[in-house]
């Protein structure tokens, strides 16, 4: 089965086919630039451009960076306030003209991980985190998702995990990859601890950056990048418009 996957990100919005039975793109990806504000208005134009590139007329589904719970937007931290309510499902399926399912963006990749990724068959307890402009995270026990952790907002060394460590935090403060390594690894010791996961992933654009920063990180843990790098949020955003 073939669905829409699309990835709503604080820089792009990027989406593709996915056949959702192997995980694989089937079209070359589209990438349109995240509108400023993000309000559901323009977002939403976004992604009906998006549908239209494709000319799709199937099933979307959408990750989006908020708590999402019953089709619903509960949090806007890196879009626009004005989400906060919306009923997402029922407002992008009108947009569209499509049938629409949204989900919270990093459960979405860690979907695609766990399905088709380096979580695969994994045992007890995985954790993804998806590193950009905000810190997404989602855990999994023996494969099952436990949805919208929001993990990236815990107070953590005066201020939140995701106002330390996200990568736009590198950018904004001119971190070098081996000062914002640092921070980051404080902040998987801190995950290490409160959950003693057997696997991290590390998804989001820094997953293509490992290489730059792995010899800051000293955990005990084994952590991989996602294996579906930045592709993971739309292909698991389309296997969850199917669960
Ligand atoms: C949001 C999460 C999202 C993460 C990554 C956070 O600011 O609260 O819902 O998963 O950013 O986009």
């Amino acid at each position: 089965m073939e669905v829409l996957g699309i990835d709503v990100g604080g820089s792009g919005i990027k989406g593709a086919p996915v056949n959702i039975e192997t995980g694989e793109l089937l079209q070359e990806r589209y990438r349109i630039e995240t509108p400023q504000p993000a309000t559901p208005e323009a977002v939403g134009n976004t992604i009906k451009k998006l549908v239209d590139h494709f000319e799709w007329n199937g099933k979307v589904g959408v990750g989006f960076p908020a708590a999402v719970q019953n089709g619903a937007v509960k949090t806007a931290s890196n879009i626009d306030k004005s989400w906060i309510g919306v009923p997402i499902n029922t407002f992008l399926s009108k947009k569209t003209g499509c049938e629409v399912h949204v989900a919270n963006d990093a459960d979405a990749a860690g979907m695609a991980e766990v399905k088709f990724g380096g979580g695969k068959d994994q045992k007890g307890v995985v954790i993804l985190l998806t590193i950009g402009t905000g810190i997404g995270t989602v855990l999994f026990l023996d494969g099952k998702l436990f949805p919208n952790t929001e993990l990236g907002h815990l107070e953590f060394k005066n201020t939140t995990i995701e106002g330390y460590a996200a990568d736009s935090v590198r950018k904004k403060e001119d971190l070098s990859w081996k000062d914002w390594g640092k921070r980051f690894n404080k902040v998987l010791k801190h995950f290490e601890q409160m959950f003693y996961p057997e696997l991290i992933i590390i998804g989001g654009g820094v997953s293509k950056k490992m290489e730059r920063f792995k010899a800051q990180i000293d955990i005990n843990t084994k952590l991989i990048p996602a294996e579906l790098l930045n592709e993971a949020g739309i292909i698991g955003a389309a296997a969850f418009a199917n669960e």
